[in-house]
């Protein structure tokens, strides 16, 4: 494909579309909604396909010499074929479905919200750009009011292009390979799935309705306060009635100002799980907006967990008291799906979490779907949110730094509301050269959103700028990836604790700033034994595992507030010699049954619990052995 075809056609870069409101679509006694889901029409552009510049808004199947598909939505595409044309396809592809708009909508407006789209898009309505969005994981809209005809067939057109240059969040180049080829070379260690990998709604709101609200919490002994800022857009002839519903829908608080502070008396705070016998209590903000007359005009509900974070040079502390995170690294990413959305597995993720025992998890390395950041809400999951910055190189150049911002906004936009959220990632292992560069690439990233959000800290793993103490300035808590015993003294199990201790302590002294392990793990392919133990069995990340929960216990009282096993379940990466399928440092396969590991994790995460949270640990957890 010529590629000055490809920016002509999509000037998508730098082009911030997304409304700063970017509530989740529900439903409502004023709001509609249909899905787009489902089987779309797909092709792919190749350089000898035949097309005018306006092809691509016609009717696929009646494009001469263009090849037609299915394809599913949501999904990542790359798996869905049998041939590596598609699955390293790199460049456009096309989407295009019908649908019908029904003529009860022409009184309002009309939404088109796609949640995530790898990574740029540009849609087409009926021949009229409708959006265009240039950073995947993240939801992206538009008002598509006047393109769409009502009470008929109407046609969308989505492009999406898969590159990644050295000013895209993430980072990336093109390579040309031996044969000819195209390769996109990523700064990444997981499979670079594309695709509309989450859901795509069309839903309606009325002409004056409510853009977006933030939502703030706080607790003073038995008393919550819920302070909100609701945005409306169009007229200001309308009323507000702003109440508090409880878990059982009974109203404990009502206000009529758009922007003010609710009081809940003998308030349940939200907690995160297993250290209250009911945590992720969630409340509903429920927003009706009401003409002079009384009439309903609009109307939205907002989960709100009411709960504080604070921290200081030793802890992080949910409702003032200190926590451990014990979790995990994750991915989304299943066989055939790649990261397209898929209900039964995030229930089966989040059922695993719970009976395994832990409390935490980063969004590693990119912001997941809505649904699943819900099921974290409703468990009392914490959540370190981390953005799609992961492993950037050309820190230093204004462009990298513009996007990185906007995906910090972005995410902040669509996130802040969430109570599980309690920590953002400004990204994951940075990798210039260059340590001034990334300080000062990083001072302002931290800025950006402390100024976003004075509520949550901050973190970036494996920071690597100036090791004088610069960094501690701006990063609220320090998270670090180590892989002693793995990538590092490869198979020497009797240095992992004093490596993992001298490292801790080593991160404590220069930033005094608490501190905790968001990887660490082993390759280990199920199924395989060997005694003594041999790397990539279950013998060896069992023995691995253990000298890290050794290390970890010795540092616990000195602000070290967290674990992360990498990974939770095995994941697809690039082909490479030391990956067979895909990264194995699971301890869960791929398709989400336990590894040994999984076991012993359990036991420790719910020893944690018992020790921490005071929590019983379940009878299955511990087997009987012996009796005397
Ligand atoms: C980024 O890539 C472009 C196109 O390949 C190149 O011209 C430019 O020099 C690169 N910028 C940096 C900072 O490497
Ligand atoms: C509304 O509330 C926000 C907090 O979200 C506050 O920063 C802002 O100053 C308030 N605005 C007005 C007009 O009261």
């Amino acid at each position: 494909m010529n590629p000055r075809w490809v920016t002509t056609c999509l000037p998508l870069l730098f082009l911030s579309f997304a409304n700063a409101g970017i509530l989740y679509p529900r439903v409502s006694e004023t709001r509609e909604q249909i899905s787009l889901d489902g089987l779309w029409n797909f092709a792919t552009s190749s350089p000898t396909q035949k097309h005018d510049s306006t092809w691509y808004l016609r009717n696929f199947r009646a494009v001469d010499g263009l090849e037609v598909d299915l394809m599913a939505v949501p999904s990542s595409y790359n798996d869905i074929g049998t041939g590596f044309e598609i699955r390293d396809h790199v460049g456009l592809v096309w989407y295009q479905r019908d649908f019908v708009v029904p003529k009860s909508w022409q009184s309002g407006k009309v939404w088109i919200r796609f949640s995530s789209v790898c990574y740029s898009a540009t849609a087409w309505i009926n021949g009229e750009e409708a959006v265009s969005h240039s950073i995947g994981h993240l939801p992206f809209q538009a008002d598509v009011t006047s393109l769409v005809v009502y009470g008929a067939r109407n046609t969308i057109t989505v492009a999406v292009d898969n590159i990644l240059t050295n000013s895209t969040i993430p980072e990336g180049y093109i390579e040309e390979l031996n044969s000819g080829r195209q390769k996109q070379q990523v700064t990444f260690d997981f499979f670079n799935y594309a695709g509309i990998d989450r859901p795509v709604v069309l839903y309606t709101t009325p002409s004056t309705y409510i853009n977006d609200v933030t939502v703030t919490t706080d607790f003073d002994g038995t008393n919550g306060f819920v302070s909100y800022d609701v945005f409306l857009v169009g007229s200001d002839a309308v009323t507000a009635r702003v109440s508090l519903l409880d878990k059982e829908g009974n109203e404990v608080a009502v206000d009529t100002l758009l922007n003010s502070t609710l009081f809940v008396q003998n308030v349940n705070l939200w907690w995160p799980y297993l250290m209250d016998p009911s945590p992720g209590y969630l409340y509903t903000l429920q927003i009706q907006l009401l003409d002079s007359s009384g009439e309903l005009w609009d109307k939205y509900s907002q989960p709100v967990g009411i709960r504080t974070i604070s921290w200081n040079e030793n802890t992080l502390q949910i409702n003032n008291k200190p926590v451990y995170l014990r979790g995990f690294g994750r991915h989304e990413d299943s066989a055939i799906r790649g990261k397209g959305l898929d209900l039964p597995l995030i229930l089966r993720d989040h059922n695993l979490i719970k009976w395994i025992g832990a409390n935490a998890y980063r969004t590693s390395h990119y912001p997941y779907a809505e649904e699943i950041m819900d099921l974290a809400d409703q468990l009392g999951i914490m959540i370190i949110n981390e953005c799609p910055a992961v492993g950037l190189i050309h820190l230093g150049t204004p462009e990298l730094l513009e996007n990185h911002k906007q995906s910090l906004t972005e995410m902040y936009n669509r996130d802040k509301n969430r109570p599980s959220v309690i920590m953002w990632s400004a990204g994951n292992e940075p990798a210039s050269s260059d340590p001034q560069a990334t300080d000062d690439h990083f001072r302002e990233v931290f800025a950006h959103i402390h100024d976003l959000d004075p509520t949550r800290p901050v973190t970036v793993i494996n920071f690597n700028g100036r090791h004088d103490n610069q960094g501690g300035e701006y990063i609220d808590v320090i998270g670090f990836n180590f892989y002693t015993g793995w990538y590092q003294d490869t198979g020497e199990l009797d240095v992992v604790v004093t490596n993992l201790v001298a490292e801790g302590q080593r991160l404590r002294g220069i930033y005094n700033k608490p501190v905790m392990v968001t990887e660490y793990g082993s390759d280990t392919q199920e199924g395989l034994h060997i005694l003594p133990s041999f790397v990539w069995t279950e013998e060896y990340q069992n023995e691995l595992i253990s000298k890290f929960f050794q290390g970890f216990d010795q540092m616990r009282d000195d602000g070290f507030i967290g674990e992360m096993i990498w990974c939770f379940a095995d994941f697809k990466t690039d082909q490479s010699v030391n990956r067979v399928g895909g990264n194995k440092k699971g301890i869960f396969t791929r398709d989400r049954e336990p590894k040994a590991s999984a076991h012993l994790l359990r036991k420790r995460y719910w020893a944690l619990a018992e020790v921490l949270d005071n929590v019983e640990v379940p009878d299955d957890v511990n087997e009987y052995i012996i009796g005397n």
